[in-house]
């Protein structure tokens, strides 16, 4: 495939402007994006909330939060500020916040129970929480065989559970959310597709992920060549036609103040 410069779309992004448009901001709100690395979904929530409103994206990773500051900012949209902070240990006083949102962060904390708990703590009766988070399943699918992605799947999810992260946290999110004080407005799940017009996400995901993989023990690094891999995974999904089901996405948001 020629080389545009251009990342291709990360389909794991895509169900969230459907689910984050749908949680209820609104302008002047005061919005915390837990984990927000490079501000993805912080800058859709400056969108959506608009001028007046703030929105305060929080992340342990420095690298991550230099890439957010660097983004253009719009007039159209919230003041946006970024805080370094990591969600297991003393919590910077941020005040009270009218929404609590992340993306893929719950997913990779030791305890996600106790950071909503001290979430939690951040709300005010009518806050909105709403996350977007993933489970391992026995995945990918499609209409062929699929082993390199089958491989690069395990590979990505052997990764995340090496780092302590919860690969079941999807399924358990909708129980969390009840028990940190908060009633469920919505909870659906949505699968993660890889279209066959679409330039595969694949091979940059691993490319990104690959030293966390190599670092964690999940492979050696002369046991993945991404620039072959990529070309594998192009053929097997040229073979196989049609889309390939890669992940599932689990979205679930609530309001503080009663449980349901
Ligand atoms: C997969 S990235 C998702 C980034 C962003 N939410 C998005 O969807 O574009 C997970 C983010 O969670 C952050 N993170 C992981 N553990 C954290 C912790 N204990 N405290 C704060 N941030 C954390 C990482 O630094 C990383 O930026």
């Amino acid at each position: 495939m020629p080389d545009t410069g251009a990342m291709p779309i990360n389909p794991a992004n895509v169900p969230s402007t459907r689910f984050f448009a749908g949680i209820g901001l609104s302008a002047t709100m005061r919005v915390l994006d837990v984990g927000c690395g490079n501000g993805d979904l912080t800058r859709m929530a400056a969108a959506l909330v608009g001028p007046g409103g703030e929105i305060v994206g929080v992340d342990s990773s420095a690298t991550a939060l230099a890439a957010a500051r660097a983004a253009p900012s719009d007039t159209r949209s919230a003041s946006v500020r970024y805080e370094l902070a990591d969600f297991r240990g003393p919590l910077p006083a941020l005040g009270r916040f009218d929404a609590i949102i992340g993306r893929r962060v719950l997913m990779y904390l030791p305890d996600a129970a106790a950071t909503l708990t001290r979430l939690s703590d951040f709300a005010k009766p009518g806050t909105v929480l709403a996350f977007q988070e993933h489970a391992r399943a026995a995945l990918p699918a499609g209409a062929g065989d699929l082993p390199v992605h089958r491989r690069c799947y395990g590979m990505a999810w052997n990764t995340v559970a090496a780092e302590q992260g919860d690969v079941t946290l999807g399924y358990r999110l909708v129980d969390l959310v009840r028990a940190s004080g908060f009633a469920v407005e919505q909870a659906y799940s949505e699968g993660i597709v890889i279209q066959p017009w679409q330039e595969s996400f694949l091979p940059t995901l691993i490319r990104m992920m690959l030293p966390r993989m190599i670092e964690r023990g999940v492979v050696r690094s002369h046991e993945v060549d991404p620039e072959s891999l990529a070309e594998q995974l192009d053929d097997e999904r040229r073979t196989a036609g049609g889309t390939i089901l890669w992940d599932m996405a689990f979205l679930v948001s609530g309001r503080f103040g009663s449980r349901g």
